[in-house]
């Protein structure tokens, strides 16, 4: 389909400004089919960005490898760039929007020279749906077309849904590498230098404008950029939620079903505990959605999340048959491979895949790479942020409802991130707002899934939102605690507070995590169902000993750490917390944050 043939006047004059500016050779807009699909990857095998692999043992999947500055979300060039600073908050980079569109206006000038130019319209979430936004992503990336294929909805059917005055959001991307007549990529991963890199938000004018990186969530501009920068920012004025949250589904032993969501810090266990298989007998989990939540309430006061993405961009590092055997089963086909190493016999590999590599393998940058166990130092075969792309209709236990479009009702919110100390295997909120201020204090080890801050060190990562966020994030903490405001706390859903990653003196795992999580989500459940009671302690309602089952690897006094409130440890955290965290949300910080602190720490001196 070309421009021509676009029938809403807005968006075919905003393609033709496009167009204009950025003079490709050529102009598509996506149809979506998988005819298309197959061209585009066709397309990036031709020009040696993509190696098909052996379609007799991983049919439909390739491999790309990236530039190696081009790896990850890059935060320190993600931009919020509202009008007023202040509005854009201490946790986000501001740049004035008038002087960045120029900045960015020059860098986009004529940079599709010697490449098509894309025209995605998607949308997130089911086709139609009430829930669902539309965007328009305007690319120079074929590797984009085809993650996009899996990740969203693409294609006419979008359009129709547009017709001729629909509102959709505007997303520019480039990878900011024109080529001159006759060039081809031939092999080399197209993307800008870091610091001509801009993944900006215009949250007022809800636009999208990415620029010189190819990969994952700069690039892939429904995900974070539209789903939660700007989709935040839509959440806040309309009175809902987009959160960085897994949804499953659980079921207990007499098939009663909840619905739960969870919030970690990017890597730090989502897809994992989406797709989780049970260690507790007769208990089910099944998967509705990885990484993005978007809820409203219902008429009945509850709130409905649903998943707007179609796909899983999962990390691919410590994915295997014995941590997620339904993850493993999803990439069998049909899958984009971007960073892992490459096998004698064109099949994939990564570290934590639960098999030595066979043989000599390529690795992530393209070099010979042979494991050598005895080496500590040796480099990773697959980059630890290497993803794959699978479809989520290919996972064994997506949920049947997974694209419904009234979404599914939510009894429990869970916050966590990675604290090998003093954070609790899980504890309970006492009420809603203790929990609004749980999701205030999230900390984590810092992972690989972004670029530039320092993998290792704790950082605070409200509602493990802090890269993700639209707009400043003392506002935010005030629209939860509206959102709590708009029902009741019967209804409401319950918030809990987990941790997988607590760690011996010796760094070892206390907990062995993955299905393992399974036992806290049945207690979860039962706190839900009224079916079980709690002891209460200054942090909050923890289990019993006896409601809780240990897993045979863990020892009656590692299980009892994990359980027990570590009062020193705490008293510590809540003095950061006052020093440190709550003071750079400034005036903007909901006093009724303040006052759980205090509350809190009166209740561990006593
Ligand atoms: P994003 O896609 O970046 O948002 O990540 P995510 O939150 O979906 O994280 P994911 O489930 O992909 O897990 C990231 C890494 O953490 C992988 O290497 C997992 O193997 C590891 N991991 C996940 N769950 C657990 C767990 O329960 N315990 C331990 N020790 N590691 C886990
Ligand atoms: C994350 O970093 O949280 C991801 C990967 O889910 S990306 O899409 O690159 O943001
Ligand atoms: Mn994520």
């Amino acid at each position: 389909m070309n421009v021509n043939d676009l029938k809403h006047a807005g968006l075919k004059k905003w393609v033709e400004e496009a167009v204009a500016l950025m003079t490709p050779d050529s102009v598509e807009v996506c149809d979506g089919s998988q005819a298309e699909y197959d061209r585009m990857i066709q397309s990036t095998i031709d020009a040696k960005l993509a190696i098909p692999l052996n379609s007799s043992i991983r049919p439909g999947c390739v491999l790309f490898r990236s530039d190696p500055s081009d790896v990850a979300r890059v935060e320190n060039r993600t931009y919020i760039a509202s009008e007023k600073e202040e509005d854009a908050g201490p946790t986000n980079n501001w740049i004035d929007p008038a002087q960045l569109k120029k900045t960015m206006k020059e860098l986009y000038s004529g940079c599709m020279k010697g490449r098509t130019m894309y025209v995605i319209p998607f949308s997130m979430g089911p086709v139609g749906s009430d829930i669902a936004k539309i965007g328009i992503e305007i690319t120079d990336s074929a590797y984009v077309v085809a993650n996009m294929h899996i990740m969203t909805r693409v294609g006419s059917k979008v359009l129709d849904v547009l017709g001729t005055n629909g509102e959709f959001v505007p997303c520019y991307h480039s990878v900011g590498k024109p080529l001159a007549a006759g060039e081809s990529d031939n092999g080399v991963w197209p993307c800008a230098p870091i610091e001509h890199k801009y993944i900006s938000h215009f949250p007022e004018t809800r636009e999208i404008w990415s620029y010189g990186s190819g990969y994952g969530g700069n690039a892939l501009l429904g995900k974070k950029c539209l789903a939660l920068r700007i989709a935040t920012v839509l959440a806040r004025d309309e009175g809902w939620l987009a959160e960085h949250m897994l949804i499953l589904k659980i079921t207990n032993p007499e098939g009663e079903s909840r619905y739960v969501t969870g919030a970690f810090p990017s890597a730090c266990g989502k897809t994992n505990l989406a797709m989780l298989i049970p260690t507790v007998p007769g208990w089910k989990v099944e998967t509705v959605g990885d990484d993005i939540a978007w809820m409203k309430f219902g008429k009945d006061g509850r709130l409905y999340a649903i998943n707007p993405e179609a796909g899983f961009f999962g990390v691919a590092p410590g994915t295997s048959m014995e941590s997620n055997p339904n993850a493993m089963h999803t990439i069998e086909k049909n899958t984009i491979f971007t960073n892992v190493a490459l096998t004698e016999d064109k099949d994939i590999w990564w570290e934590g895949i639960g098999y030595d590599a066979p043989g000599k393998l390529i690795d992530w940058n393209g070099n010979e790479w042979v494991q050598d166990k005895g080496n500590k130092e040796q480099k990773p075969a697959a980059h630890p942020n290497a993803r794959f792309t699978g479809p989520a209709k290919q996972c064994p236990c997506v949920a049947k409802e997974w694209e419904d479009p009234a979404g599914v009702p939510i009894s429990a919110f869970l916050f966590g991130g990675r604290r090998p100390k003093t954070i609790p295997l899980v504890n309970e909120a006492k009420s809603w707002i203790h929990g609004v201020f749980m999701g205030s204090i999230v900390g984590s080890e810092v992972t690989a899934a972004a670029l530039d801050v320092k993998a290792g060190t704790i950082r605070r990562d409200p509602f493990a939102m802090l890269p993700f966020c639209g707009y400043h994030m003392g506002d935010y903490f005030q629209h939860w605690i509206n959102i709590g405001n708009k029902s009741t706390e019967d209804k409401l859903p319950k918030i809990f507070f987990v941790n997988w990653f607590r760690k011996t003196a010796e760094g070892k795992w206390l907990w062995p995590g993955y299905g393992e999580n399974s036992r806290v989500l049945a207690w979860i459940f039962n706190r839900c169902a009224g079916k079980v009671g709690a002891n209460e302690t200054a942090i909050g309602f923890m289990p019993k000993p006896e409601d809780i089952t240990r897993p045979e690897s863990v020892s009656e006094d590692d299980m009892k750490e994990l359980l027990t409130v570590d009062t020193e440890g705490w008293k510590a955290e809540i003095a950061d917390i006052r020093a440190n965290h709550y003071p750079k949300f400034g005036d903007k910080l909901p006093k009724e944050l303040f006052a759980e602190l205090d509350a809190i720490e009166k209740r561990l001196n006593a």
